[in-house]
């Protein structure tokens, strides 16, 4: 009897890296091989790899001690096959490429550890005849279908310790401290940190904010003898207004477009939401203020425990779903389930703060300002 060839899978992260990466490429790994016999090709710096054929197959040792580790041993970009960028900021169609390498490592499942751009391009992989499988990663915490991402408790820990440390220096020096979080189309983060820290005012994308209002909540603190305040700003936060014709800060809505423009490397702090609110509230209130612009710091480091088991729950139950062939799909988390939806229910859709989220309304109970 002719014995079935055993199975092999791709496994690559891609976009943002965040704290839980390794701790997901570990929980497939290991059981893919010790318990199902599969073997596991890590492909390199995401979706670049799949097109250039950076990959290398991954035994046990490759695994071993990294659960803990922040990044991701496997490497990331945030590359596309359908748009690779050439010098001269043009862009050439390399999907082609992405699906002869597949074949001819001969993946019988292609395993994406990612977010929103992450999961649309496996769905257009999927759509290429390619079987693919998703795990939720990102700090923002706004792919759709699951209720929670790893690597967003780790960032909502970093955040809200340093938010914590600038309690502390606003108190000493009866300042204004804004701190600019990540989240450029969503508020998960500044809401859960600006809660945890307890921020008197949290800036969210989904909420555009009327500086007129922050500054009462400031003034009003004031009046009860606070005279330092904690506002936590997402980096994509807007105003409801669009900015003075020759304001010194110029982030928000134009920000954005002059980001877009900006075919540099570098992404400059100084053009930040965080330095306009910032600039605002002293022009409003003759009030000091500092600004801290968190940055990466919330995609580094070790994960939190919380991460390290979301993480290990969605990488094996990735591998029970490639033992039963079962592909195109997204693990996910659904209240205390880890489960799985069609992978089509995620690609391109944004899953942002709805403006009744039981935190929004605990957040205005405790009396933060949420710019509105
Ligand atoms: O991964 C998402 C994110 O954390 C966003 O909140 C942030 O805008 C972005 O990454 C910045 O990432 P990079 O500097 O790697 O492009």
């Amino acid at each position: 009897m002719q014995r079935s060839r055993s199975r092999v899978v791709g496994i690559l992260t891609s976009g943002g890296d965040c704290p839980g990466l390794n701790a997901a490429i570990r929980a497939v790994v290991k059981p893919a091989i010790s318990n199902y016999h599969i073997e596991v090709i890590g492909i390199e710096k995401g979706f670049r790899g799949l097109v250039e054929n950076h990959s290398r197959v991954l035994h046990l040792p490759d695994v071993s001690g990294i659960l803990a580790v922040g990044g991701t041993i496997l490497g990331t970009s945030r590359e596309k096959p359908h748009r690779i960028p050439l010098p001269h900021g043009k862009t050439v169609d390399l999907t082609d490429r992405a699906v002869e390498t597949y074949h001819r490592l001969g993946l019988d499942c292609l395993v994406c550890l990612g977010g929103n751009g992450t999961h649309k391009v496996a769905y257009n992989l999927m759509t290429r005849g390619l079987n693919v499988l998703g795990l939720p990663k990102t700090i923002d915490n706004d792919l759709a279908e699951t209720d929670i991402t790893f690597g967003h408790d780790s960032a909502v820990s970093t955040a809200t310790e340093a938010i914590d440390r600038l309690h502390s220096t606003a108190e000493a020096h009866l300042r204004v401290m804004v701190i600019e979080l990540m989240g450029h189309k969503t508020g998960w983060l500044a809401l859960a940190a600006g809660v945890a820290g307890g921020a008197d005012v949290i800036l969210i994308p989904e909420i555009p904010y009327d500086i007129q209002s922050v500054c009462n909540n400031l003034k009003e603190r004031r009046r009860r003898g606070k005279w330092f305040s904690i506002v936590a700003v997402a980096e994509g936060a807007m105003p409801k207004e669009p900015p003075r014709p020759g304001a010194a800060a110029t982030a928000g809505k134009d920000d954005k477009k002059s980001k877009k423009k900006d075919k540099s490397l570098t992404r400059l702090p100084e053009t930040s939401i965080g330095s306009r609110v910032a600039q605002e509230i002293s022009e409003n209130l003759g009030i000091e203020t500092r600004v801290t612009v968190l940055g990466h710091l919330q995609r580094g480091g070790v994960p939190t425990p919380f991460d390290r088991i979301l993480a290990t729950r969605l990488g094996t139950h990735a591998v029970e779903l490639l033992a039963e062939g079962k592909y195109n799909r997204m693990v996910c988390v659904k209240g205390a389930e880890v489960t799985s939806v069609p992978i089509e229910q995620v690609a391109g859709k944004l899953k942002t703060v709805p403006l009744d989220h039981p935190l929004l309304l605990s957040a205005r109970q405790v009396g933060t300002n949420l710019g509105d």
